[in-house]
C-alpha cells in the first residue's frame, strides 16, 4: 500500500517508519525542506526515539520511506493518507489549527478518489467533521463518495513511539459511513489483523475520547496536588499515603508535582474549556496545577526565610525525564516564579544544548555545578542518577517527586520534595 504521512515530527516520522517497515510505501511530506533533506539522508532528526535510527536508516535505503515537501504530488500516488500535523493553543488558551487547516487545503488538491483520510492530531470535538474534511474537498472531490474520513488519535508516550504504535488499542470513528470502517481496515492492514482496532461510533466519540484521557490525567494530578497541600499541613508523607490509598483497585492517585508539561495534559483540557458542555472541572484542573510552581518556590522561601540573593540551579528543563521536548515545560514557570522571589536562577539540561537552555529564558549554569543554595530537579534525567548532590547545593527540591530521599539524605542535602516533610536541618 502507499501511505503519505503528513508531518514527519516527533510522531510522524516514526509513525511513517514503522508503517514502511511493515513493508508499505511511505511518503513522509513536510513543508520543513531541512527535516526532508535530513530524513533522505537517512540521519535521524530524533535521536531520544527509541529504535528510530535504526530503523529509519533500513527504510530509507530499501526506499520504503521517501520525505518529499511536495504534498501534493505524493498524496496523489496513495490510498491512505495520515495528518500528524501539530495543533497547539494560542495565547487565548484556544486550539490555533491554521497549521492543520493548511495541510487539509495542501492534501485536498492532490488526493485521488478512493482515498481515506485520517486525521492523528489532537482536536476539539467536532473539528474533523466541521473544519477539516470541508477542506478536503478543495480539489472537487465529494467526502463519502470520492474518498473517506477519519479521526484516530494517537496515544503515544514521545520517545517509545515506535513500541506504543502497538500497545495501545487504536481507536478510530468516521466522519462518513465508511471512514470507520476503511481506518480499521487501514490500520490492519499496517499493523496486522490482530492489530487492536476499535471501531467508535463517530469521528466526535473517538475526539472526545481523546480529550477524556488528558483531562482525566490533569484532574488526577491535580487532586494529587490538592492532597499533597494538605499533606504539607499535617507533615505528613503524600508517597506513602498515595501508595497506601492506591493499594485498593478502586484508587489510582497520581503522583504530585510542580505541574504538569508537554501538549497532552496540560493542553487538550482547554479544548474542552473552548468546547460545547460543561468545564468547570476542566478548568479547575488546570488552575490548581498551573498554580504548583508558586506554590513550591513559597516553601522554598518559607524555608529559607526569603530568597532575595539566593542561588537557585534547576535542573532538567525538558516537560518530561530522557526527551528534549520542551513545549509547555514547567521548568519556565519555576523560572518565573524563583526569580520574582529575587532568586538568581541557573539552568542546566543534560539534553538540551546551551541555546536550546537559553531559548527557554535561562541563564545556562557555568560548570562545574557547585555552589548554589537550591537545586530544584524538574525534570530527573538518568544523567542526573548518581549526581554528587552535595557539590551542588545543600537542599534539593524534588519537583516531581522522583528522587530517593534517603539516597538524597544519605549524603547530608536536605530533601524537599511536594507533599513530603523536609528533612531536618
Ligand atoms: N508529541 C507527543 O508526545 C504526542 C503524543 C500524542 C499525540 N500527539 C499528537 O501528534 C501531533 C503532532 O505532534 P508532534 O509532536 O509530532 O509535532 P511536531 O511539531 O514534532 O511535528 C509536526 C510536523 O508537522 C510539520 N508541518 C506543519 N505544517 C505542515 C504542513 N502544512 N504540511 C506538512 N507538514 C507540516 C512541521 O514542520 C513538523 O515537522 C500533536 O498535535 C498531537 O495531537 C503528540
Amino acid at each position: 500500500m502507499n501511505v503519505a504521512v503528513i508531518g514527519i515530527g516527533r510522531i510522524g516520522l516514526p509513525l511513517s517508519a514503522a508503517i514502511a517497515g511493515a513493508g508499505h510505501q511511505v511518503f513522509g511530506c513536510d513543508i520543513n525542506a531541512e527535516r526532508v533533506a535530513q530524513v533522505n539522508r537517512g540521519e535521524n532528526p530524533i535521536p531520544d526515539e527509541a529504535g528510530l535510527g535504526e530503523l529509519l536508516q533500513r527504510v530509507v535505503a530499501q526506499g520504503t520511506l521517501r520525505a518529499t515537501t511536495d504534498t501534493i504530488a505524493a498524496v496523489g500516488q496513495c490510498e491512505a493518507v495520515l495528518f500528524a500535523v501539530a495543533v497547539d493553543v494560542n495565547d487565548a488558551g484556544e486550539a490555533d489549527l491554521r497549521p492543520l487547516y493548511a495541510a487539509a487545503d495542501t492534501v485536498g488538491r492532490g488526493i485521488r478518489p478512493g482515498t481515506i483520510c485520517i486525521f492523528d492530531t489532537t482536536l476539539p470535538v467536532g473539528t474533523t467533521r466541521a473544519q477539516l474534511a470541508p477542506r478536503l474537498e478543495s480539489g472537487g472531490l465529494k467526502l463519502g463518495t470520492d474518498f473517506s474520513v477519519a479521526f484516530s488519535p494517537e496515544r503515544l508516550l514521545m520517545g517509545r513511539v515506535i513500541e506504543d504504535l502497538k500497545k495501545y488499542p487504536k481507536l478510530v470513528g468516521g466522519v462518513d459511513a465508511e471512514g470507520g470502517p476503511r481506518a480499521a481496515a487501514f490500520y490492519r492492514a499496517v499493523f496486522g489483523e490482530d492489530a487492536n482496532v476499535r471501531v467508535l461510533a463517530n469521528a466526535e466519540t473517538a475526539e472526545l475520547t481523546k480529550l477524556a484521557e488528558g483531562a482525566y490525567r490533569d484532574l488526577n494530578i491535580a487532586l494529587a496536588n490538592e492532597l499533597a497541600q494538605v499533606a504539607d499541613a499535617y507533615g505528613i508523607d503524600i508517597a506513602e499515603v498515595t501508595t497506601a490509598a492506591n493499594s485498593q483497585p478502586y484508587s489510582h492517585i497520581h503522583t504530585p508535582g510542580t505541574g504538569v508539561g508537554g501538549h497532552c495534559i496540560p493542553v487538550y483540557p482547554r479544548f474542552l474549556i473552548q468546547g460545547r458542555g460543561p468545564s468547570a472541572l476542566s478548568k479547575l484542573g488546570r488552575d490548581v496545577n498551573d498554580a504548583m510552581p508558586a506554590y513550591a518556590a513559597d516553601r522554598v522561601s518559607e524555608l529559607l526565610g526569603g530568597l532575595a540573593g539566593k542561588r537557585v540551579l534547576i535542573l532538567g528543563l525538558t516537560f518530561r525525564p530522557n526527551v528534549a521536548v520542551t513545549p509547555h515545560t514547567n521548568a519556565v514557570d519555576l523560572l518565573r516564579e524563583f526569580t520574582a522571589r529575587g532568586a538568581t536562577v541557573r539552568g542546566h539540561d543534560a539534553l538540551l544544548s546551551e541555546a536550546g537552555v537559553r531559548s527557554l529564558g535561562f541563564e545556562p549554569a557555568d560548570e562545574p555545578l557547585e555552589g548554589y543554595d537550591v537545586a530544584v530537579v524538574h525534570a530527573y534525567h538518568d544523567a542526573y542518577r548518581g549526581f554528587d548532590w552535595r557539590r551542588i547545593a545543600p537542599l534539593l527540591l524534588d519537583a516531581r517527586n522522583a528522587l530517593e530521599r534517603a539516597a538524597v539524605e544519605a549524603v547530608g542535602v536536605r530533601y524537599m520534595g511536594i507533599g513530603r516533610p523536609i528533612s531536618a536541618d
